[in-house]
């Protein structure tokens, strides 16, 4: 197998980006990745761009064709590739690619993830997240994303003694790291006592529980490892990649508080990095409601299952801590635009390796992973990268 690098990466502002279209949005956050990345427009062999839910959200689908036409590259009629798994859409479209490196069909291709969701309004938006949980078992109960995620956190707290306020202090760590990222939607920080009285959404989750409706775009450009200087003198190598599945519906599963899917996901991430959890140095991971994050430090072997909770305690994760978590603010104050959250978690770890990421970098960084979820864990993906 031929190894892969990262050389480029992209991203725009996270938020309620009323005044930028999804044509500007994709191409803004494309440009900043080729420019970054010392490639030419010639060099790219194909694309692959994660997207969710673009035919709901602004009521366009053909996002592949689209991306290609409003980045500049129509003409030279490059294979361009929509890739679709709920909010893992973009670590998916990463997988793609890296998957076409590795096989030796492509030695260039830029990666982009996109969400335009506020355009419909909240109701709409919830409904349309929705569509990725099971319609037959959930959706038409009612049952949406904030829900389930409820559960999730009722049942862990049940089973493992996890706290109402362990889980706000999830809240209160990414708030402190998203108000240094200049991309975040949300760069403000906020206390454990804001976060406790927030308004409820699905008890025991209450707003600062949640990551929001965000509008956004990310990319980044990959290519062989073996010409990756002649572009770029820090590239950054992906060492593993991982994908898993489980049951659409949460009533399926093993056990709702571990996300089998990350799990798997992880292991084959980490046998083909040749490393253990704990040779990670900062960790990019799906916390779109607090207890996925106390969650994916579990599945992900970061800690014990059920010592999510702890580790919080403990500062285990903060940006001081033995292992960073989220750097960037997370989905839940950087912002969630569904299709480019995995792309973003990359380009977040991208900066740590390359010692890149101002206030909030993470001390001799060497080694980094980004973990993207679909929907409430039927899908995972796990990357793991180094600096080269
Ligand atoms: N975190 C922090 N602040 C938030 C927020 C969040 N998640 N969501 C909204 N806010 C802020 C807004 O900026 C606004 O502040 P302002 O009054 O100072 O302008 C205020 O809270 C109210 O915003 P509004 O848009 O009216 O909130 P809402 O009640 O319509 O939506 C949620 C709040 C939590 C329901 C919504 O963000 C949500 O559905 N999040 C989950 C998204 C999701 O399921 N993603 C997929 C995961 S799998």
């Amino acid at each position: 197998m031929r190894e892969v690098a990262v050389i480029g990466i992209g991203l725009t502002k996270f938020g309620e980006l009323w005044d930028k279209s999804y044509r500007q949005l994709i191409a803004e956050a494309g440009s900043k990745a080729i420019l970054d990345s010392g490639i030419e427009g010639k060099d790219i062999d194909a694309m692959y761009i994660g997207s969710m839910s673009s035919g709901r959200f602004i009521g366009q689908e053909h996002i592949g064709a689209l991306v290609a036409d409003a980045s500049g590259f129509s003409h030279t009629h490059i294979p361009a590739t929509r890739v679709e798994g709920a909010c893992a859409s973009g670590a998916l479209a990463v997988r793609q690619g890296y998957l076409s490196i590795v096989s030796g069909l492509n030695d260039v291709v830029v990666i982009g993830g996109i969400e335009k969701m506020n355009d419909v309004g909240g109701a709409s938006a919830t409904e349309t997240l929705a569509t990725a949980a099971d319609q037959e078992w959930e959706a038409f109960f009612g049952a949406t994303f904030p829900a389930l995620y409820a559960m999730i956190a009722k049942r862990h707290m049940y089973e493992y003694k996890t706290t109402k306020k362990q889980l706000a202090q999830v809240a209160v760590k990414n708030h402190a790291n998203g108000a240094k990222n200049p991309y975040a939607q949300y760069r403000r920080e906020i206390t454990l006592e804001t976060a406790l009285k927030a308004s409820p959404v699905a008890e025991p989750l209450g707003l600062l529980d949640c990551s929001p409706v965000s509008d956004g775009s990310a990319a980044i450009v990959m290519c062989s490892a073996d010409i990756a200087k002649k572009y770029k003198d820090n590239p950054v190598k992906i060492i593993g990649s991982g994908q898993g599945s489980d049951t659409l519906p949460l009533h399926g599963r093993r056990d709702i508080c571990t996300l089998d899917a990350t799990v798997h996901a992880s292991k084959m991430a980490y046998k083909q990095a040749k490393i253990k959890p704990r040779d990670v140095n900062v960790a990019e991971v799906h916390d779109c409601f607090t207890i996925a994050e106390i969650c994916a430090i579990e599945d992900l072997g970061f800690v014990k299952k059920g010592d999510g909770g702890k580790a919080i305690d403990e500062k285990i994760t903060t940006l001081d801590g033995l292992l960073p978590v989220n750097t960037s603010g997370g989905l839940k104050s950087k912002g969630h635009p569904v299709g480019a959250t995995g792309v973003a978690q990359v380009v977040e770890i991208t900066q740590q390796l390359r010692g890149e990421a101002d206030k909030r970098q993470v001390k001799d960084a060497k080694i980094g992973l980004a973990h993207n979820v679909g929907g409430s864990g039927a899908t995972s993906v796990v990357h793991i990268l180094e600096a080269m």
